[in-house]
């Protein structure tokens, strides 16, 4: 069945969150429910919309993946504790990169991440925990792309034939399915939460792992880590829809010291756009590039160069994997 598309411009926030919170308790009934929590957007509109459907019957984790934007964990379990929500914060580390291990196709990247997430490390949650159903983030957006074969979206299985309660063990509710990304920061706001929570620039459920090209391994997510927290800081007042960097697999020649060196390449993206299906660069400032590319060589000595893409979606996408 084709789920019908809520625009942002016909949402009408309250009575839309009224009509779900009921239909939500209607659902879990007395039992309980679990989301993972992992910062972005959409985890943390779902999670602001469960609780003030469920209350203390909603768990919510944040699953400690290893693959996290700097300071992630504790900056997201501290901002929803301000607004009464307790996060339990999960280390699973080892699990990710152990099934990432030697793996270099962007696909099978997709469904090592997607496995070891609802497999390995959630099935035993949700099992100890007693929760029938799991509530998570999912958008029209990332059904689109899954459906279209243009990506394999983390969070993306009924459209393509999975049952989660026979694959996982336990069902799942997307109650933002009907949204795109404009829609989604709406109900954020109509919800109270703070605006770092849904005006943040979108962040993938694969998270850092999609803007490493070739293996993903601690040392190469570390790389990508501090040019992710460089770039956001000189973009996050830009205006842009989304803002990224991206560790690239091939090396260029550099000078470090006034030596040779064979160092790694970093790509800077920046989105234009309104509800990621479409996007073209942002015409950014050379000064803020030049500030941008500065503080990633001294912060990273392993990169020599930094680019900008200047390419529009499509034929690139936001993500790089
Ligand atoms: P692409 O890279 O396909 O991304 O142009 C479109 C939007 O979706 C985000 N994205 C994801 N979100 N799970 C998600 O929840 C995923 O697997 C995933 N992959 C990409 C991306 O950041 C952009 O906003």
């Amino acid at each position: 069945m084709k789920t019908e598309e809520i625009l942002a411009k016909d949402l009408n926030a309250e009575k839309w969150i009224r009509e779900k919170v009921r239909e939500l308790r209607k659902k879990v009934g007395d039992g309980l429910a679990i989301n993972a929590l992992s910062g972005g957007v959409d985890s943390s509109v779902v999670t602001a919309l469960g609780h003030r459907a469920l209350g203390d019957r909603l768990k919510t984790c944040f699953i400690d993946n290893g693959l996290m934007r700097q300071g992630e964990p504790r900056r997201v379990a501290a901002l929803f504790r301000r607004i009464g929500v307790t996060v339990e914060i999960i280390p699973a580390r080892k699990a990710f990169f152990a099934a990432l291990k030697g793996i270099t196709d962007p696909e099978e990247k997709r469904e090592a991440i997607t496995q070891t997430f609802y497999k390995n490390v959630f099935r035993d949650i949700v099992l100890e925990s007693g929760a029938k159903y799991l509530l998570q983030g999912t958008i029209l957006t990332d059904v689109d792309e899954t459906v279209a074969g243009i990506k394999r979206q983390h969070n993306v299985f009924e459209q393509l034939g999975i049952d989660p309660q026979k694959a996982f063990g336990y069902r799942i509710l997307e109650p933002l399915i009907q949204f795109r990304k404009d829609g989604v920061r709406k109900l954020g706001q109509a919800l109270g939460l703070p605006e770092a929570a849904f005006m943040r620039t979108p962040f993938p459920g694969p998270a850092l792992a999609a803007r490493v090209i070739g293996e993903v391994t601690p040392a190469r997510i570390a790389m990508v880590r501090k040019a992710t927290a460089i770039a956001e800081k000189w973009l996050i007042r830009s205006g842009a829809f989304q803002y990224l960097a991206i560790l690239h697999e091939d090396r260029v020649t550099g000078m470090k010291g006034g030596k040779r060196v064979f160092g790694n390449q970093i790509e800077i993206r920046c989105w234009d756009s309104l509800d990621a299906r479409t996007a073209t660069p942002t015409r950014l400032p050379f000064e803020t590039l030049e500030k941008i590319a500065d503080g990633i060589v001294h912060a990273i000595p392993e990169v020599v160069s930094v680019t900008y893409n200047i390419t529009s979606k499509p034929p690139s996408t936001i993500e790089a994997i």
